[in-house]
Parts: structure tokens; sequence; C-alpha cells
């Protein structure tokens, strides 16, 4: 899941190759490196290793080397084969050093056609899969091929999901692209032409968008942008929407990207929710390309995702079944294909992803589609792969993320999906149409909650700031408590890096309470739902054996608060509902730990934002 970007054209520049990589740095940042095709036919390549430093030493290197530039490639690395090393940063080139390749994803077959290639005489400088890309053009180039073709032919012995861009310093203004499950756009510039992993890396540069399908080879050249199938057939560009400006994907005063995007969620939510409604009083979701014909036949739902998509996919199997009565089954993604699970035409399987691109999500969509299911993805990005390959897709409105730790994104996620499940609910009429707009009611008062929310922010802050020698940390609750919990224990370990584990409360008892001594920290999830009661038992039990309590209670709630040693307090709102604001407190803390500890939140160690590999 490495970040790639190229230009084109006579306003384009080396300092838009650097400037778009560091707005794909969530995609990785072992290293980063560029190659730029200069006037005088030579390729000059610039890497640079340094951890989360790679892209400001890229930067420094690059300073001032424009002279000259025609075209260039450049790429932020997430390793996968190959150690972090200068040799294996991207671009990558053959043995000739005229092509030049950045690539994401992982080439599956890569060892069987490298040792063909080594035997044909290619030496390797790298331990990367990508380097066959490389050299396997430079075979086609030799046979007399174009780029293009030569690209096309690469692509069709090449197995996995990937995305890749070639440059040849013999004809340096053209740029050839392609991708098979894993994100690529192409950007068209006044004076430049563009491709990208994704949007925000051109924004500002480009003004039109265009999507490339999948197993399809785009060529970009100042002039044009042409759009090719493998056999070489010629496909109309479609061009993707987009809403963002480049403001939206700058840190607007903010410290940095996770806080400024915690306190965007009052207009993520409001954003992903407004004008659902039409004037009959109905869920209209337009963006459904579902009948709801088909959706009245539907008999079962499978919802699949990971990390914090997972967690919202939770709280919508709770809804779904609640409101629609249809039996629903979560599925961690990279688990689902592998299980054999049934399914027929009259399943619907909810993919939740933000990015869209999500590999094992992607690949969890593509089998029930194989299966003959219904598919249905929820994402933040319009036109992303998952988004086209699905039978409808539901958009999440919370403008561009780009902290690794998912925050507004995951509040939009359950936002939409409840707003999935009313519709479920009202196609069915499984629910009366003013129960449906009472909720929906209920949700447009959320953002003005979570407002409320974010405003105990500084208290949490001391909270998590006095803690920050604590070593170990449990999340507890129940019915939809628990996805919050284990979301709350995800956040703080994805950017504090200390042991946090989420339980539904009850399982306690079953063993992880030998676990609890006056060591550890518990925060419990106690707002009022119909299992508060046990809730609030449960958290005696953790407390009477010495443990600290934090709980997420309602505002004014004296029962509960008297029980913590620490409380963050949230407004009261339908209990299906409640993860949306529980939720924030907690992202929050793990934010205030992270920067308590000195953890660079936006680019947490070993992660990416988007996990385009198995
Ligand atoms: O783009 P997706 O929603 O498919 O991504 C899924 C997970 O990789 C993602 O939620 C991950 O767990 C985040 N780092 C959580 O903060």
């Amino acid at each position: 899941m490495c970040g790639i970007i190229g230009s084109t054209g006579e306003a384009a520049t080396l300092n838009d190759l650097v400037e778009g990589l560091a707005r794909l740095e969530y995609r990785g940042y072992d290293s980063a490196g560029v190659a730029v095709a200069r006037a005088d036919g030579t390729l000059e390549r610039i890497r640079a290793v340094d951890g989360t430093g790679s892209l400001r030493l890229l930067a420094e290197l690059a300073k001032d080397r424009s002279d000259g530039y025609i075209a260039g490639l450049g790429h932020t690395r997430w390793a996968t084969h190959g150690r972090v090393t200068t040799d294996n940063a991207h671009p990558h080139m053959d043995c000739s050093g005229e092509v030049g390749v950045v690539h994401n994803g992982i080439v599956e077959n890569f060892r069987e056609l490298k040792e063909e290639l080594e035997q044909a005489g290619h030496v390797f400088s790298s331990q990367t899969d990508t380097e066959v890309i490389a050299h396997l053009l430079e075979s086609y180039l030799k046979d007399g091929l174009s780029l293009k073709d030569a690209v096309m032919s690469s692509v069709a012995r090449l197995r996995g999901a990937m995305s890749f861009v070639a440059i040849n310093a013999k004809d340096p203004k053209v740029m050839v692209a392609t991708k098979r499950m894993a994100p690529l756009i192409v950007g068209k510039g006044d004076k430049a032409n563009f491709v990208a992993s994704d949007i925000p890396a051109i924004l500002g540069k480009a003004d039109v968008f265009y999507q490339i399908g999948d197993d399809q080879v785009v060529t970009v050249s100042p002039e044009a942008i042409e759009l090719f199938d493998l056999a070489g057939k010629p496909f109309e560009l479609k061009e993707i929407v987009v809403e963002w400006d480049l403001e939206a994907a700058a840190r607007g005063g903010f410290r940095d990207f996770m806080s400024k995007e915690i306190f965007e969620q009052p207009n993520a939510v409001r954003d992903s929710l407004v004008g659902r409604m039409n004037a009959k009083g109905e869920i209209a979701l337009d963006e459904m390309r579902l009948d709801p014909e088909e959706l009245r036949k539907i008999n079962k739902i499978f919802i699949v995702g990971c990390g914090t998509s997972y967690h919202a996919g939770m709280v919508a199997k709770y809804a779904v079944e609640h409101w629609t009565r249809i039996p629903t089954e979560l599925d961690i993604s990279s688990e689902f294909r592998y299980r054999d699970p049934v399914l027929d035409q009259q399943t619907l399987v909810i993919g939740v992803s933000q990015s869209g691109e999500t590999l094992d999500t992607m690949a969890a969509m593509n089998e029930a589609a194989l299966l003959g299911a219904k598919t249905l993805v929820v994402s933040n990005v319009m036109g992303s792969s998952m988004a086209r390959a699905a039978d409808a897709a539901l958009y999440t409105r919370a403008g561009p993320e780009i902290g690794v730790a998912a925050t507004k994104t995951h509040t939009a996620q359950i936002s939409a999906l409840m707003l999935l499940a009313l519709y479920l609910a009202q196609v069915r009429h499984s629910l009366y149409p003013s129960e449906i707009s009472d909720i929906y009611s209920e949700m447009l008062r959320l953002p003005d909650k979570i407002d409320e929310v974010l405003v105990g922010d500084a208290a949490i802050e001391e909270v998590a700031q006095s803690m920050a020698t604590v070593k170990k940390f449990y999340f507890i609750g129940r019915h939809v408590g628990y996805p919050v919990a284990l979301e709350g224990a995800l956040k703080l370990k994805e950017i504090s890096y200390l042991p946090a584990e989420g339980y539904p409360a009850g399982e306690l008892k079953h063993g992880p309470i030998a676990m609890i001594d006056s060591d550890a920290v518990v925060f419990g999830i106690v707002t009022r739902t119909r299992l508060w009661e046990k809730m609030i038992s449960n958290i005696e039990e953790v407390r009477v054996r010495g443990a600290k309590i934090v709980l997420i209670a309602n505002n004014g709630d004296v029962e509960s608060i008297s029980l913590g040693d620490a409380v963050f307090e949230v407004p009261q709102t339908h209990p299906l509902l409640a993860p949306i604001l529980d939720v924030i407190p907690l992202q929050l803390f793990a934010y205030h730990l992270a920067v308590a500890l000195g953890h660079d939140v936006d680019r947490p160690r070993n992660l990416a934002k988007t996990v385009t590999v198995e």
C-alpha cells in the first residue's frame, strides 16, 4: 500500500511530485523517491530512507532540481518485499536505467518472473517484486514494442493486485499506467497531466479527474489522456466528480490531521445525513443502485470490513437486525472468503470501507458477487474501486481523511449504515413511517450533540496526561457499547503503541478479569441503555479488584458518575445511535495520550492508511 504519482507537461515540476507524495504519505513512509526525465534524455533518480522523515529528506534532496524537467514519477513506500533500504526504495529501473517504474501492491509471481529475466541476462539491484516490472518492460521494448504495448504485455504476465506507472527516458513525455484492484486515478490540468493513487495528491494541480478500470492501461502525455483495455481497445474516459478542495486536505490550523478530523465530526456526520429524506417523509438514498423490489427479497445480510470499519459494521448489525428482522452476520473481511460462507441471490453483502480500496474487503465483496449475492459498499471515496464494482454504493460525506487513525469517517460510517438500516426497514415495512422519521430526526440532532462532546476536550486531555505512565488499558461495553469498546482500544493501540483490549463486559468473568489489578485502567461505556444495570455490575466487579475506572456516561447521570475515577459525559440519544457520541471521548483520549507520549499521531509506526495487500 504505497503511494504513487506521475506528472508530465509544461507546467509540471519536481515540486509537484514531492508535494503530491506528502499528501500520499498516509499510504506508507518507509522510504520515498522520485525519478525525473530531463530534456537531455536522462532519467535521474533521487531516493530517501528515513522512516517518518523520508519525505522531508526527499524534499531537501530534490530542492532546486527541477531544471530540464519533462516528466517524472514519485513513490512513498510501505515495505512488503525487501527491507527498508535505499536499493529497495522506488522508483525502480531496468538494466539500462532508461525505464522507471513506481508500483503499489504485490506482484505475486515475481520470483518466477525474476528467475526467467535473470536467465535472460537481466541484472537486478533490489529485493523488491517491483523491479521485475521494469525488466519485463525493458525486454518488451527491446522487442520493438511501444511503452504502452510493453505495459499491456507485462500486465498480462503479472499476478496480484497492483497499480503502477512507467516512464521511458527515450520518449519521456508519455507516462503509461495501469491498475488491478489497487487505486489509481488520472488528473488533467491546464498545462500538465497527472496520475496518482488518489485525488488529494493532485488537488489544486489537476482540474478534471478520471477513473481507470481494472486491467485498463492509460497513456498520459501533456497533450492527451487515452484509456485502453489490455487488447488495445480504446475506452471513453469517465470523469470523477470531486467535491473536495485543497483546504479540506490541509490541516487548517490544527496541530495535526487527526485532531482536525476529530473536530470535523459534526460536519462529517451532518453532511452524511442531511438531504436523505424526501418531501414525502421517506428515506431517499439517491446514489443507491439497488431496486427496492430486490431489497424486499433479501433474506440474509453479511456485513464485512476491517479495523475501524469492522467496528462500524458491528454497530450496524444491531440496528439492521432490530429494525428489519433480517438475520445479519458480521465478518472480518480477511476471514470471510476463507470460511466458505453460505450465500445466494437473496443475500446482501455490505462492505464497509472508508477508502473503498482495502484489498481484504474488496476480495470479500468479489467473492460474494461470484457466489451470486447482491453487494453494497459504504465508502467515503466516490468512484473508489469497491464503489464501482459493487451493485450499489452509499457514500459517507466526511471529506478526505488523512490521519492514519480513522475518526470522522467512523462516525460518518455509522451514520450512513443507520440510514441504510432505516431504508431497508422502510422498503420492507418493518418499521412504521413515523418511527423512521422520529429516528431520522434524532440523527439530525447528532452533529450538535457531537459539538457538546467536543467541549470536553481539555478535561479529557488532562486525564490522558495523568495516565501517561499506565501500561495496560481495558475497554468494556455491552450491546452497541461493545463495538465502541473495541474501537476505543484500537485507537489507543494504533497511536500509543500500548496494550489495550476491548471486551464485551459480560465476558470479563470468563477469563480476562484475571488480568485486572491496581495497575489497570478500565474504560466502561455506561450510557443509558437496556443493559445499563448489568454494565454497572460489571464496572463494580473491576472496581473492587483495584482498577482505575474511566466512564463514558450520559450528562448528569449521577449514579454512573459516582462510580468513575474520571468520567467523560456525553448527551443522551437513541440507544442504537449512542456509539456515534460515545466513541468520541475515546478518540480524544487516545489522541492526547499519544501526543503526551511524543508519538506522531498522523503517521503511526508500521501502519498505512489504506491496506492494499492481503
Ligand atoms: O479504508 P478502510 O475503511 O477499508 O480501512 C479499514 C482499516 O484498515 C482501517 O479502519 C484501520 O483499522 C484504521 N487504521 C483504523 O484507524
